[in-house]
């Protein structure tokens, strides 16, 4: 049995992932490894930015680790085939609904980011981001001509009451180890999704978890509030389109885009898919520049989430904090070291 598939994918994708390759094949070589094609180069190889048989590989091992997809090469591929309907696919097809995003300041990055250092220095704050309905996936959708010229584009929010639920019970469930705060945020004022949202998180809180702090916080002004005063924030629940820009908002705060992991989790007992929250980067692909530890700290889930090794996720943690500690930083920190020098300088603390 596979234990970790990898999925490089598509522009700085590879890159980040040949130091998550190195780092395992450091700190757990008995993991078995397996790497397929996805996205843009499954799409380049095979017509398919998803193959059955890598969605039947990704479903068999215990956890996935995907770098980046998509890319300029692929905008005229029609929509079903892009690399970005591979990835909504592969999140569908492993019924991932809980996506975990942790918004975490390493203590040597505090003057990196681009808030006030006393406004990020020891932010810890957890996103909970529903990964497999709203907007991403609700028909119809579709562009039409319109007869007397123009267009027409339709997309559908759609959330059933059991979706929020279940997505809302692992933001309750977080918050009990954690700080015991959960602040859901949706549209509950202009849309009918956000007031279906805002009642079952309500109901589940009222019936099974009224020892956690529930706050409600409307989608905008979670936005403002997560760049004025973020260490408000303990766990953060939102839908799937919110929380895809809340959680490159929340990024930014932690020093770069290239530092935030995520964990997406579905039932007990099946894999989990674990990616960096940042795309392929076309601007830098190539150049071997990227910053690879929001793919090693994705790894690093992955070992506490679905592998059963905390103890080397601790000490990967660890090794990570002291290479920033010692001052590694890649051009995005700040810095001059390439990709392959962060791998480095990880692994001198493995
Ligand atoms: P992006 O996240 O790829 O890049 C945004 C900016 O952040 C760029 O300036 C980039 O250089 C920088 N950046 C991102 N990751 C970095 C890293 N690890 N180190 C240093 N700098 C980093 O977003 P985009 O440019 O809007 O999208 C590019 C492509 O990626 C699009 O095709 C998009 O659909 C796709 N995308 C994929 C994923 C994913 O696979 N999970 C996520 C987001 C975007
Ligand atoms: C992310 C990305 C994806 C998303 C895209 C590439 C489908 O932006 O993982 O944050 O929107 O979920
Ligand atoms: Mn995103």
């Amino acid at each position: 049995m596979t234990d970790l598939l990898l999925l490089p994918g598509d522009g700085i994708g590879p890159e980040v992932t040949a130091q998550v390759r190195r780092v395992a094949e450091a700190l757990t070589p008995d993991l078995k490894l397996e790497e397929r094609l996805f996205g843009g180069a499954s799409y380049d190889a095979f017509g398919t930015p998803l193959a059955d048989e890598t969605l039947a590989a990704a479903k068999a091992a215990r956890a996935v680790l995907m770098g980046a997809v998509g890319g300029p090469k692929w905008a005229g591929v029609p929509r079903d085939k892009r690399p970005e309907a591979g990835l909504l696919n592969l999140r569908a097809g492993m019924e991932v609904f809980a996506n975990l995003r942790p918004a975490l300041c390493f203590g040597p990055l505090a003057d990196a980011s681009s808030l006030k250092r006393e406004l990020v220095e020891g932010l810890d704050f957890m996103i909970v981001r529903e990964l497999t309905g709203g907007i991403y996936f609700g028909e119809p959708r579709f562009i039409e001509e319109l007869p007397g010229g123009g267009k027409r584009a339709v997309d559908t929010q759609v959330y059933t009451t059991a979706e929020i639920e279940r997505v809302a019970r692992v933001a309750f469930e977080l918050a009990r180890g954690r700080r015991n705060k959960v602040a859901s945020a949706e549209k509950s004022n202009v849309m009918d999704s956000g007031l279906l949202w805002r009642e079952v998180v309500t109901d589940l809180h009222k019936r099974e978890y009224a020892d956690v702090e529930l706050t409600h916080i409307l989608a905008d002004n979670a936005a403002m509030q997560i760049v004025k005063a973020p260490k408000q924030f303990d766990v953060l629940l939102t839908d799937n389109l919110f929380g895809d820009i809340l959680s490159d908002a929340a990024a930014q705060l932690t020093g770069s885009l290239g530092m935030l992991p995520s964990a997406a989790l579905g039932v007990a007992g099946k894999p989990g898919l674990y990616e960096p929250i940042h795309g392929s980067a076309p601007d830098i692909a190539g150049q071997g520049v990227a910053n690879p530890l929001a793919a090693i700290l994705s790894f690093e889930m992955a070992l506490r989430w679905s592998l059963d090794r905390a103890a080397e996720a601790d000490r990967l943690y660890a090794a990570v904090e002291r290479a920033l500690e010692k001052g590694a930083r890649t051009r995005d920190l700040g810095g001059a070291l390439t990709t392959v020098q962060m791998g480095d300088a990880v692994l001198a603390e493995l």
